[in-house]
């Protein structure tokens, strides 16, 4: 059993995705343990995203991850990293497969839909980022 941090992005939210993005998580066995809708200041994204502080896409991925709501949640499930990062497909949308949530709804590589943790240290990070221990069951 694993846990890690799914992100319906502002484009996501803005554009009525969020149905579609936990239908395709309930379809595929990963549970939510956690679920919240915030807006994070433009301060709050830029400690999120910290690791890529140095990357030319830090200041337009901030900005527009602090642009409008996003749903944040945490998911369990057998490989469950792994798995949402299937269906997720590539970070860039012209790479992910077909049927993809990417290949499905991304517009941009930026605007990219979701986002999830790529390891179990990226994962512990993130979860903890926005949710204490009394806000994930399970
Ligand atoms: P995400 O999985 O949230 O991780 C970092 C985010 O940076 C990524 O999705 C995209 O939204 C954004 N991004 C913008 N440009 C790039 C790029 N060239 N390479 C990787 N990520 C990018």
């Amino acid at each position: 059993m694993e846990r890690t941090l799914s992100i319906v992005k502002p484009d996501g939210v803005a554009r009525g995705l969020i149905g579609e993005v936990v239908k395709r998580l309930e379809d595929n066995d990963l549970k939510i343990a956690a679920m919240k809708m915030i807006h994070m200041t433009l301060a709050q994204a830029e400690g999120f995203y910290a690791v890529h502080k140095e990357r030319p896409f830090f200041g337009s991925l901030t900005e527009f991850m602090s642009s409008g709501p996003c749903v944040v949640m945490v998911l369990e499930g057998d490989d469950a990293i792994a798995r949402y990062r299937k269906l997720m497909g590539a970070t860039n949308y012209k790479e992910a497969d077909p049927g993809t949530i990417r290949a499905d709804f991304a517009t941009d590589i930026e605007k990219n839909v979701v986002h999830g943790s790529d390891a179990p240290e990226t994962a512990a990070f993130e979860m903890g980022y926005f949710f204490n221990s009394f806000e994930i069951v399970g």
